[in-house]
């Protein structure tokens, strides 16, 4: 039974497991024969598919996380902040930085901005879910779960108002909800 919080699913638990074991073959296959990547997880969004992809991907790597407040509203869309900082030192390293979602991309540039600054040998974007719809920044996606309509999405680690992110499921919010 689907949460009642939701209008409809978009993604069952089985759907994001088998999603994710073909992502992680991916990954996989594009970091083999390299030193174990660094992959870091933004909090707190990104925390279950992290965690899935990252026992999925069964290689050794490195996990690091860092947690950002950012500001939707105006005058300051687009400003974000780096709350808790990565504890690994990224120079030299190869680095993939796991996203829940991209919607307008302003979140994944300053965090491109600001990891490219510290001067990793390579530095990859995977994200569960892509709105790109909603996309005013272009941004680099080079792993993407699922491409999803403009909806509000929770579950699976999304959340609104810190609510709804263990759901296993993915699903669109009723709006009664929000
Ligand atoms: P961006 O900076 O507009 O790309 O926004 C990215 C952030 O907005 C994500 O990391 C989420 O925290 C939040 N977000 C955007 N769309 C949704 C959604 O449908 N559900 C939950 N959070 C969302």
């Amino acid at each position: 039974m689907p949460d009642p919080a939701l209008e409809r699913v978009l993604y069952t638990r089985n759907e994001i497991a088998s999603r994710l074991r073909e992502l992680a073959a991916e990954i996989r296959q594009d970091y083999a024969g390299l030193p174990p990547p660094i992959l870091i997880g933004v909090l707190k969004g990104s925390v279950f598919f992290l965690t899935d992809l990252a026992r999925e991907l069964a290689m050794p790597l490195r996990l690091d996380f860092l947690s950002i407040s950012s500001f939707s509203a105006a005058p300051d869309r687009g400003r974000v902040r780096i709350e808790k900082d990565l504890e690994l030192d990224l120079r030299g390293e190869h680095a993939l930085l796991v996203e829940d979602i991209v919607d307008t991309g302003f979140t994944l540039r300053y965090l491109l901005e600001t990891l490219t600054a510290r001067q990793p040998a390579s530095l990859r974007v995977c994200t569960l879910l892509d709105k790109s719809s909603r996309r005013l920044i272009p941004v680099p996606v080079h792993y993407r779960g699922f491409e999803i309509p403009d909806r509000f999405v929770v579950g699976y680690g999304l959340d609104y108002r810190q609510l709804y992110r263990n759901l296993p499921e993915l699903g669109i919010l009723r709006r009664d909800e929000s």
